[in-house]
């Protein structure tokens, strides 16, 4: 497979595609048309006639041609590209894409704000979704990461009440794709465990300067299973070889004015113009003997496993090169879904992550419209699929035989389940003992150690920024209430950052309960 875009998931794509060029008109009946001017009237001034099938048929197509966009990160951009592995995993895990050197595995990656709509724009101060698909010869396997290696919270259950909070309230639909609001920040000053993600999105992280120069990361730990079916935790990490940059809060202001497609352009046309996108993917592995030698737990979705205890090792690169031929048949009918797995690489325990697992196919069965969504083109395996599901609205494959059900004594057509020894996917076993309980794990109490850990590794410009961007937020806030409580979080962050904050928003300092710590050495250089 050669690096220039062609691969075998995008011959796939060409021989399921049509092009209309040099076409004349047709119904969808396949019926010629030959006058796309004028309905069928009663005379020259009509009324018109309601047999006009023609002019029924178009409008009705046109009526129905919106779908529901995605209830999160529905603002995306996407290309096609090729993995190329460059450090075999073989000791690690079974996963075939991860094991052979040099072996190349076809991708289509989607990139997206979170919390705008689909027509927001691409500037805002948001998270930055990183979604990958990879097309292997078992399976498509998702990664669907973020452009930060934390989240908001530990627990699903807490999701709804999250995007209900940073999405436009419900009364007015106000603000569009932002996280100055009320109900952003009085929902993150009841959530101390938001802090870590916190300082990530009140950073110049939230407003790349391009798709191109941004990280991305798998953030729950995932688990690698080898031949011998010993695990390891693994953490994803996307490494972009132009470096990571950002803009300057004031120029994406500017930049929003002026082209709100700033990113989906550029990434458009870096691809059109061969300078194709490029990405290490490296792994944290750690063995799972050693699940309990950190002071933080491995399942907590709001902590890093810090480089210097668990170095990366880069296994391979990510090359975007090759746009999509139509944005809504490819980028917008995409579904991800993180429990897209492949064998040798399993999903933890994460609480965030267990719930995501259910929530990717629930959704895209009411936005895609079908529990067939898997036929679209895009979301095709490499693979054709053998199973006994059949029917429902918009099925594609024609399954020929008489028998759909397992086990059968006919055979007709039936698809027989592989052997282990042939493959196939086995969940990792792991001993599960414990009550049934409904609480938070008491290894998931430290929220702050973190998210002093990243302030206090931003340079002195870098912390101004996310001084700024606090004050400018939280700013727009119009509940004193919740000033004074995030002021409140901050503190246990750090007492300058704090301070500051509370002064520019007009705070009475004085009135605040501080906790007990004293002011950075360097804190008069900000
Ligand atoms: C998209 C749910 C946490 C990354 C979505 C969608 C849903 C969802 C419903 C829309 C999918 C679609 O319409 O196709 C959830 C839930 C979460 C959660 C319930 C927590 C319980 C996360 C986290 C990450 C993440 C922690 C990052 C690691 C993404 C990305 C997309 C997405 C990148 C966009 C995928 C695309 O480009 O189509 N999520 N999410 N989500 N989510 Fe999550």
């Amino acid at each position: 497979m050669k690096n220039d875009g062609h691969n075998k998931k995008t011959e796939q794509l060409d021989s399921l595609s049509t092009s209309n060029e040099n076409e004349q008109l047709t119904t969808n009946q396949g019926l010629k048309i030959n006058n796309n001017q004028d309905s069928l009237k009663s005379g020259d001034r009509g009324p018109t006639l309601l047999e006009d099938f023609i002019l029924r048929e178009k409008i009705t197509h046109f009526d129905h041609e919106r779908i529901p966009e995605r209830i999160v990160h529905a603002r995306g951009s996407g290309a096609h590209g090729v993995f190329k592995l460059t450090k075999s995993l073989e000791k690690y895990t079974k996963a075939g894409f991860l094991r052979e050197l040099g072996k190349e595995t076809p991708v289509f990656v989607r990139f997206s704000t979170v919390a705008g709509s689909r027509g927001s724009t691409d500037l805002a101060r948001d998270v930055r979704g990183f979604a990958i698909k990879f097309y292997t010869e078992e399976g498509n396997y998702d990664l669907v990461g973020n452009n930060m290696p934390v989240f908001f919270i530990q627990d699903a259950i807490k999701f709804p009440d999250l995007v209900h909070a940073v999405k436009p309230e419900p009364d007015n639909e106000i603000p569009q794709a932002a996280s100055a609001h009320d109900t952003f920040w009085d929902f993150i000053s009841l959530m101390p465990e938001s802090m870590h993600m916190i300082m990530w999105l009140m950073s110049d992280r939230a407003i790349p300067r391009s798709f191109r120069m941004m990280e991305g990361f798998g953030v729950h730990s995932f688990k690698f299973i080898n031949d011998e079916g010993d695990a390891h935790f693994v953490k994803f990490h996307l490494k972009p070889k132009l470096g990571i940059h950002s803009v300057a809060w004031d120029e994406a202001q500017k930049i929003s004015g002026v082209d709100p497609d700033f990113h989906r352009r550029d990434l458009w046309e870096a691809i059109e113009n061969g300078a194709f996108p490029e990405w290490d993917l490296g792994v944290q592995l750690v063995p799972e003997a050693d699940e309990h030698k950190f002071d933080f737990d491995l399942l907590d979705p709001t902590k890093i496993i810090p480089e210097e205890e668990v170095p990366v090792e880069l296994i391979g690169t990510l090359t975007l090169n090759k746009n999509p031929d139509n944005f809504f048949a490819e980028t917008e009918q995409i579904a991800f879904h993180p429990g897209h797995l492949v064998p040798g690489i399993d999903f933890s325990n994460d609480p965030l992550l267990q719930g995501r697992l259910f929530s990717y196919t629930d959704t895209q069965l009411s936005r895609l419209g079908s529990p067939n969504f898997h036929e679209i083109p895009i979301n095709r395996s490499l693979n054709t699929v053998h199973n006994n599901q059949r029917d429902g609205h918009m099925r594609q494959q024609i399954v020929k035989g008489k028998v759909s059900y397992e086990p059968n004594s006919i055979g007709g057509g039936c698809p027989f389940q592989a052997m282990m020894k042939e493959g196939g996917f086995a969940s990792h076993q792991e001993r599960i003992s414990g009550s049934k309980v409904r609480e938070r794990s008491k290894s998931f109490v430290d929220h702050y150690s973190q998210a002093k850990l990243f302030y206090n590794s931003q340079s002195t410009p870098e912390k101004m920024h996310l001084q700024n961007a606090l004050i400018f937020e939280l700013s727009k806030v119009t509940i004193p209430e919740i000033r004074e409580r995030m002021v409140g979080q901050l503190a246990f962050i750090d007492m300058f950052l704090a301070w500051r904050v509370a002064e520019k928003l007009g705070l009475e300092v004085k009135k605040l309960d501080w906790p007990n710590q004293s002011l950075p050495a360097d804190s008069n250089l900000i």
